[in-house]
């Protein structure tokens, strides 16, 4: 295993990635799009952030990454640290034992849309699938605005928007951009992992005259299984092969199409769609995309794991949530779980875990706005969730992947758990999962990585309006593994933003 060091600079750049407008994006040392992050399992990353900014905080979330023993190189600020404000460094160090397609991005409310969001790939000398692809290629899905997030989110949560409509995006990209071909070689068995980096639009997306095989979702590998278009929400992540035709006879064309169904209304001139060609010969033209007349994705419930887990067929401690849409006395639309909508805590939760003692397993310390679950060590975890919202939305939890063990139809109302249908016996695993409108899902995992963890939306308009909640996972073990060991950059960020960790 390496250490792999990374120097972050992070500033505005100039992009146009649609080639409609010019404007102003997050980079890394001066480039935007985001490099790829490579490493392999087992390595230790460090990453040295300093925020050149000038105008805005930040922070880094490495999505999907358990950080076991390491809750406090998670990211999101006044939850596991505080934000790195503009002009000063922040490191974080964490070893990496997962294998699988992740990604990395700012978890400063509102802010990974303006451009800080890249791929973190890390690579598995022991890969159940290798001899079933000669080559892998990352394809980063997303949605694009033209204005800036602070701007969008002023208008979005006010009294001028008292029915919470969200701010529709301009366009769709792949790779960050509307005009990318990949050299194609017949014969050649590529893996594509397919990562939605976006703020809102869940894509659909295909290879006109190629079937994709489904090896991995979210870093769990799955028994191979067969789709023509899959469902990508944003924050999902899946590796399909896809296997090249044996002649050069033709280019074909892949699509991403954004789920038009989460829009409130859909502007005159939208395009939906973004196309990137696979191109087998260069000097034959691209195509343009056949139009299709409705959308059957694959469904990630049928998914087996590949290690074949079984279901955790008891639980030992439930979480009910019960999520709407409404407005507060200021006329503005917020998200509820159970009646509470997430206000950020002053101090960052996990100094509260740090600083009270015995007392951190009650959740009253931790304020009246934070959604906030204690947990023990090591039991079954059960999370109801009840969309009682006509939306669409993707739930992702830090720190885990958990079994999905049951979702709904659209409209079923809430989980009835005298009466649904029989959980799989090896339920399909990930840590981001669509919600139907007006549904329900049910989740399990194992409390066996103390931490605090977020559990939320991942559409960043609702993690705006508050549809978070926290869990508080083994909090006297996080004080048995962290105290006194809090880096000391970690407590400058806090007195730099005038916050007391206690
Ligand atoms: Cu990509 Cu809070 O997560």
């Amino acid at each position: 295993c390496a250490t792999k060091t990374y120097d972050f600079e992070v500033s505005w750049v100039s992009a146009n990635p649609d080639g409609l407008q010019e404007r102003s994006v997050i980079g890394i040392n001066g480039q935007w799009p985001l490099p790829t992050l490579n490493v392999t399992k087992g390595d230790q990353v460090v990453i040295n952030v300093k925020n050149s900014l000038g105008n805005e905080s930040t922070s880094l979330h490495f999505h999907g990454l358990y950080q076991n023993g390491t809750t406090h190189m998670d990211g999101p600020t006044q939850v596991t640290q505080c934000a790195i404000i503009p002009g000063s460094s922040f490191t974080y160090n964490f070893t990496v034992d997962q294998p699988g397609t992740y990604w990395y991005h700012s978890h400063v409310r509102g802010q990974y849309p303006d451009g800080l969001r890249g791929a973190f790939i890390v690579h598995d000398p022991e890969d159940p699938h290798k001899d079933l692809y000669d080559e892998e290629i990352v394809l980063t899905f997303s949605d694009w605005y033209h204005d800036h997030m602070p701007d969008l989110l002023a208008s979005f949560i006010s009294i001028a928007n008292p029915s919470g409509a969200e701010p529709v995006p301009d366009s769709a990209l792949v790779n960050e951009t509307q005009n990318l071909s990949v050299k194609i070689e017949p014969g050649r068995r590529y893996k594509f992992r397919i990562i939605n980096m976006g703020a809102f639009a869940a894509q659909y997306v295909w290879f006109e005259d190629h079937t994709m095989q489904v090896v991995e979702v979210d870093g769990i590998y799955t028994e191979p299984a067969d789709a023509e278009m899959i469902y990508v929400t944003v924050a999902q992540r899946w590796s399909v092969i896809v296997t090249a035709k044996n002649d050069t006879n033709a280019n074909f064309a892949f699509i991403g199409s954004m789920d038009q169904d989460l829009f409130d209304t859909v502007p005159d001139g939208l395009n939906p769609n973004v196309t990137g060609w696979l191109v087998y010969d260069d000097t034959k033209e691209k195509p343009v995309p056949k139009e299709i007349d409705s959308f059957e994705p694959f469904d990630d419930f049928s998914l087996v794991p590949q290690d074949k887990e079984k279901l955790y067929d008891h639980v030992d401690h439930q979480i009910q949530l019960d999520m709407k849409m409404d407005n507060l006395d200021d006329g503005a639309n917020y998200a509820f779980f159970n009646d509470q909508t997430y206000v950020s805590p002053k101090v960052p939760t996990l100094y509260t875990v740090l600083s009270t003692g015995s007392n951190a397993t009650n959740p009253e310390v931790y304020g009246s706005h934070t959604n906030q679950f204690v947990l023990d060590h090591n039991q079954v975890v059960e999370i109801v969730l009840n969309n009682d919202d006509p939306g669409k939305h993707p739930f992702h939890l830090h720190g885990h992947v958990f079994q999905v063990v049951h979702r709904s139809d659209d409209d079923a109302g809430f989980y009835d758990a005298s009466n649904h249908s029989a959980f799989p016996e090896t339920p399909m695993r990930r840590d981001t999962i669509l919600v139907r409108p007006n549904g329900n899902i049910v989740l399990r995992f194992r409390s066996d990585n103390p931490g605090v963890w977020l559990f939320h939306c991942h559409i960043e308009w609702h993690v705006a309006s508050g549809l978070i909640a926290t869990i508080i996972e083994a909090p006297l073990d996080i004080q048995k593994q962290l105290s006194g060991k809090i880096p000391q950059d970690h407590q400058q960020a806090c007195k730099a933003g005038n916050v007391m960790m206690e």
